[in-house]
């Protein structure tokens, strides 16, 4: 690509892109803040790690839109994060309106872009991203998935001492407490989980998956995950910029998939130069089912709280 812009140049959107540097996914990698200084510093800093790292991804930080004009791809970390004792949820207020005019600047400065989402309530800043951009689904894309299932397969790697890279899972749902892990299709170089481990132990790392987020929280107290969450982000990229067409579990705007319509929810999804090109209908067993419907929700529930 020609350029990638990464609005908010916090913790996650910072790692986010320098990772996109070092992969050299764009020619140009924008870093967009609010904080006059912080996005120039940082992206100078980022930009003069490249003779070193050897790439040649032009990082550059800026305080307005200009520069970022004509991305191809946005990547939205802007926002606040949580802090211990607060839910994702808690952050809707706040971020609504942030989100709100990120995704105005985004509509003027690049309407052809996609984006991928990160600040939360993700599933509902996706939504608003759609709503005030008028994008269509296929450019407005949610990341909570590959975070959440990297975190599953870490835990389920570390349990049955076998490579990372040979856990294949998606967790599914929102992304919230409601996630729904998908023990059915968690396999182990193809070897069904529920063979290599007993069923307390797999509820335990399914449950810890679910507080993944907060457990993080909870040790950094200043604020929430961000090198896995860029990491993940970065992951998604990569399958638009290199039209890789990858299955990952993604936030996806869903019209009558899974039985579900009119909101964004965590669903195995195809990705490519077309951005979302296709949300994969897989069979789930009752239970899972019945998961992602309260999870669907639970989303619902907070979009109502949302005036546009
Ligand atoms: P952070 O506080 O380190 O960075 C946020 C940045 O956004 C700050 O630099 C702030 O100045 C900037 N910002 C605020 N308003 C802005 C605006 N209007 N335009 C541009 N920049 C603006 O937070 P962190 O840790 O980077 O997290 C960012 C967001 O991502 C949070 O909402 C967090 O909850 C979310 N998150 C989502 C994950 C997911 O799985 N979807 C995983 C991790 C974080
Ligand atoms: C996470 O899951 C806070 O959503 C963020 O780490």
């Amino acid at each position: 690509m020609r350029k990638i812009t990464v609005v908010g140049a916090g913790n996650v959107g910072a790692s986010c892109a320098l990772g996109l540097a070092q992969k050299e996914l764009a020619r140009e990698v924008i870093l967009v803040d609010v904080v006059e200084g912080i996005p120039q510093g940082k992206g100078l800093d980022q930009w003069e790690s490249a003779p070193i790292e050897g790439f040649d991804s032009r990082v550059r930080g800026t305080n307005d839109y200009g520069p970022a004009a004509g991305s191809e791809l946005f990547v939205v970390t802007a926002g606040i994060a949580r802090k211990p004792g607060m839910s994702r949820d808690d952050l809707v207020r706040t971020n609504v309106e942030i989100v709100k005019a990120v995704s105005q600047q985004i509509k003027q400065h690049a309407p052809d872009s996609t984006i991928i989402m990160v600040s939360n309530p993700l599933d509902v800043m996706c939504w608003v991203a759609k709503e005030v951009t008028g994008f269509p689904r296929e450019r407005v894309i949610g990341m909570a998935g590959v975070l959440d299932t990297a975190r599953y397969r870490s835990f389920l790697a570390e349990a049955l001492d076998v490579s990372v890279e040979d856990i294949q899972a998606m967790v599914l749902g929102g992304h919230g407490d409601t996630m729904v892990p998908l023990v059915s299709y968690t396999t182990v170089s193809g070897i069904p989980v529920t063979q290599l481990m007993d069923r307390k132990k797999l509820d335990e790392i399914v449950d810890r998956t679910r507080n993944g987020g907060a457990e993080i929280v909870n040790y950094l107290k200043t604020g929430s995950a961000y090198y896995a969450p860029a990491a993940a982000a970065v992951q998604m990229a990569e399958a638009v910029a290199r039209d890789k067409k990858r299955v990952l579990p993604c936030s996806a705007w869903l019209n009558g998939e899974y039985g579900l319509k009119g909101l964004f929810l965590g669903v195995p999804c195809k990705l490519g130069a077309g951005g979302l090109e296709k949300i994969l209908e897989v069979e789930l067993t009752s239970k899972e089912q019945v998961a992602l419907h309260k999870s669907a929700d639970a989303v619902r529930q907070t979009m109502a709280t949302v005036t546009l």
